[in-house]
């Protein structure tokens, strides 16, 4: 009894904004995500303290693989919940009991994948009898930002990870405009993809990397100019996004270095660093392209405060440094300062689920009782669909100079 109001007073002196009432701070949110290939929980306190995190990823199967097999994701993530959640609660000193809610992602994702942090949830809140609250993934990349600055809404987000690229207007915690999506595949799906059409896991530097990181390591020595690729959509006046036509492009290049060199597909060719800064060049130079077009639509359509607009770029694809520094050209060029989470934020983790939660538990939305049945939904769009209009207002784009410093 001692033992735990010490640690309660303890959380309280750690509350991280002094702006924010004890009240809320001693709202404790427990945090579950597992929408695809990390198995991620935190414990977090209404003022957004981290107070215990755990993560378990599954990178290093799937790299071994070749990509991720969703029976193999759902094992991994059966097999390390339990251990996982119960490290991020014992790491944060927090018994369930003391728990205000439960957040857990149940869209977009790997069907078998949401499943598992789906029932075990349901079961957790149930056993304890907290409140649950069901996440959107993307909501909770796009709300990451808020977690770590003063970000008011509304602000212009662009998320790019394995599974999606959109830009949206995020206006509150579950009001967002969406301005462009994917039409086929996502960035970071596409430079997996590259990357194992490459074979860099057996360059002795990307052995252990994601494909999206591989890239950006070997970029970094390479000649972007080297090989052109067309920038997808340069004729469609709209934010959507496009990257298989890009995947077609880079994949036709290796096969005709490997015809030229008489090496078989498998073979590390001694371009891939060249190949690698030229396929980075263009996702980054499209994906700022977009973004450029969705600042001014919503400069023409007041969607913005006038005072400090804010442009938050997230999710794993976020990671990389160049892609920041083509979206930080746009932002300079437009007026929009350019906010980035650090990396482990990027990329999936349970404190964004626990965050998400701390949001909605603050204004009251989308909190349910413990008995409530919740189904997952692997498709999910965020928001209210505006790519129509924003391809209806054709938005000419000024040409910039992507002289993106390597
Ligand atoms: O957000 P995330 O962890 O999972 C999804 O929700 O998809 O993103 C993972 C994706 C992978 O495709 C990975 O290759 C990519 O993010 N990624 C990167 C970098 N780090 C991770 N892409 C480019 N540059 C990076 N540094
Ligand atoms: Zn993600």
């Amino acid at each position: 009894m001692f033992q735990s109001k010490a640690r309660s007073l303890r959380r309280l002196l750690r509350c991280k904004h002094a702006a924010v009432s004890k009240a809320s701070c001693s709202r404790l949110v427990l945090g579950i995500e597992t929408s695809c290939d990390d198995t991620g929980a935190a414990v977090m306190d209404g003022s957004g303290a981290i107070l215990g995190e755990s993560l378990h990823s599954q990178k290093e199967v799937h790299l071994r693989t070749g990509g991720i097999i969703p029976t193999v994701a759902q094992q991994l993530h059966r097999e390390n919940i339990q251990r996982v959640v119960q490290e991020a609660l014992d790491r944060s000193g927090v018994a369930p009991a003391e728990l205000s809610a439960v957040a857990t992602t149940v869209k977009p994702g790997l069907a078998l994948s949401l499943a598992v942090g789906l029932e075990f949830s349901q079961r957790f809140v149930r056993r304890h009898n907290k409140p649950f609250i069901p996440i959107h993934h993307m909501e909770a990349h796009a709300l990451t930002v808020r977690m770590l600055h003063a970000v008011p809404f509304p602000f212009l987000v662009l998320l790019v990870s394995g599974g999606h690229s959109l830009l949206a207007v995020a206006r509150g915690v579950d009001d967002f405009l969406l301005l462009g999506r994917t039409l086929d595949e996502a960035p970071g799906d596409t430079l997996d993809k590259v990357a194992r059409r490459l074979s860099l896991r057996k360059h002795p530097r990307c052995a252990t990397l994601s494909g999206g990181q591989a890239i950006e390591l070997l970029a970094k020595d390479g000649d972007r100019r080297r090989f052109g690729f067309r920038t997808p959509m340069g004729q469609t006046t709209d934010c959507c996004f496009s990257f298989a036509g890009l995947r077609n492009q880079v994949t036709m290049l290796i096969k005709k270095t490997e015809a030229e060199e008489g090496v078989e597909e498998g073979t590390l060719l001694s371009q891939v660093s060249d190949i690698a800064a030229a396929t980075q060049h263009t996702v980054a130079s499209h994906l700022a392209k977009r973004t450029h077009r969705a600042v001014l639509f919503c400069k023409a359509n007041g969607l913005l405060p006038a005072d400090n607009p804010t442009l938050v770029l997230s999710g794993g694809v976020a990671s990389n440094q160049y892609i920041r520094r083509a979206l930080l050209i746009i932002a300079e060029a437009t007026g929009l300062r350019l906010l980035c989470p650090p990396a482990r934020f990027c990329t999936d983790n349970g404190p964004m689920i626990a965050w998400n939660g701390v949001e909605r538990l603050r204004e009251g939305r989308g909190i349910l009782p413990p008995g409530v049945d919740v189904s997952y939904e692997p498709r999910a769009v965020l928001g209210l669909d505006l790519t129509a209009e924003v391809r209806a207002a054709a938005i000419r784009v000024p040409s910039i100079r992507m002289k993106i410093p390597d």
